[in-house]
């Protein structure tokens, strides 16, 4: 049986589709029972339960022998991950698919990608195989400025002037059903990336070009970024968390392309214009 963690988050739940539409069972792990629905409809079996209630998750662990462990940046991340990896060993998994980020390097600064580099260290010394997915940030993050482009044609965000890598969440879903479901992937670190290296004035030329009328791109304070998430009653660690990574990134940390989708896939990774025709009725 594989668990999938996060199932209700961005990559959990394209995973949860592409099993599905490949036929393949799985268990979905969600703490909020009102969102079982759509898990049921695609055939999950649904298991109730927090990061934080061990015997929750030694239950939705039982019979389990692959799992995509995914956490969301909150305070308590990193702790979430350790327990989950040793609970998961316990249980006798054989194989964790882990979400970590291509910038979680030795000697990352920000707490977020401490936490992914210590989860990948207790991962290959925990004697399961592990599969480390490392993509740049996610192309749907950019639903966040829908608004901006909806009401006054601009993508505003706090990304800095100068170029980019993203990645999409349809094709990190696919690296990652590649990885639950086929064998020879078993030990294997996954940077992966779409195939964009572009500064954000860029990007809102692919809007322009898309939506057919002018988008401009308009370098947010990052400290008015940080507002907004208080406003809509974010946490403050998480706020920080959240800003660290901004500011990281329009400091230049995601400037490297990989091919390693195309070469997982057999197929190019999914483009910033291709995104945005996809999900045009949002910015419309
Ligand atoms: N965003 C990026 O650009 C980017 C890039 C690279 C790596 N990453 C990494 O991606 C990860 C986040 O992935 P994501 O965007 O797929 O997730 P997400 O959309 O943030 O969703 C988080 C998932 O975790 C669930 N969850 C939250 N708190 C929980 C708890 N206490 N117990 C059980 N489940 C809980 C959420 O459930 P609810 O629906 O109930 O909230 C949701 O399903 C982070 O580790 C981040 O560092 C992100």
């Amino acid at each position: 049986m594989i668990l999938l963690t996060g199932a209700t988050g961005n990559t959990g739940r394209e995973t949860a589709k592409l099993l599905a539409q490949a036929g393949v069972p799985f268990r979905a792990l969600i703490r909020n029972p009102d969102k079982a629905g759509p898990l049921e409809e695609l055939g999950a079996e649904v298991a109730i339960g927090d990061f934080g209630d061990a015997d929750a998750l030694r239950q939705a662990l039982t019979g389990v022998d692959k799992v995509y462990l995914v956490t969301p940046n909150e305070e308590q991340q990193a702790q979430w991950e350790r327990q989950f990896v040793e609970l998961a060993k316990d249980a006798g998994v054989g194989h964790v698919v882990y979400l970590s980020s291509m910038e979680s390097v030795p000697g990352a600064k920000t707490p977020v990608t401490q936490a992914h580099v210590a989860t990948e260290q207790q991962l290959r010394e925990s004697g399961m195989a592990w599969t480390m997915v490392r993509p740049t940030f996610f192309n749907q993050l950019l639903l966040a400025a829908a608004k901006g482009v909806k009401e006054k044609n601009a993508i505003v965000f706090p990304l800095g002037k100068g170029p980019l890598v993203t990645t999409d969440v349809r094709d990190i879903a696919a690296v990652i059903t590649l990885a639950l479901t086929q064998p020879g992937h078993e030990n294997q670190s996954y940077d992966i990336t779409g195939p964009d290296l572009v500064t954000m004035d860029e990007v809102a030329a692919i809007f322009t070009k898309v939506l057919g009328r002018e988008i401009r791109y308009v370098d947010q304070p990052i400290e008015d970024f940080a507002n907004i998430l208080r406003a809509i009653g974010v946490n403050e660690w998480r706020v920080k968390a959240v800003c660290d990574e901004l500011t990281e990134i329009s400091h230049g940390s995601l400037t490297r392309r990989t091919d390693t989708i195309e070469k997982l896939l057999g197929r190019p990774p999914i483009s910033i214009e291709q995104f945005v025709q996809d999900y045009r009725a949002a910015f419309e």
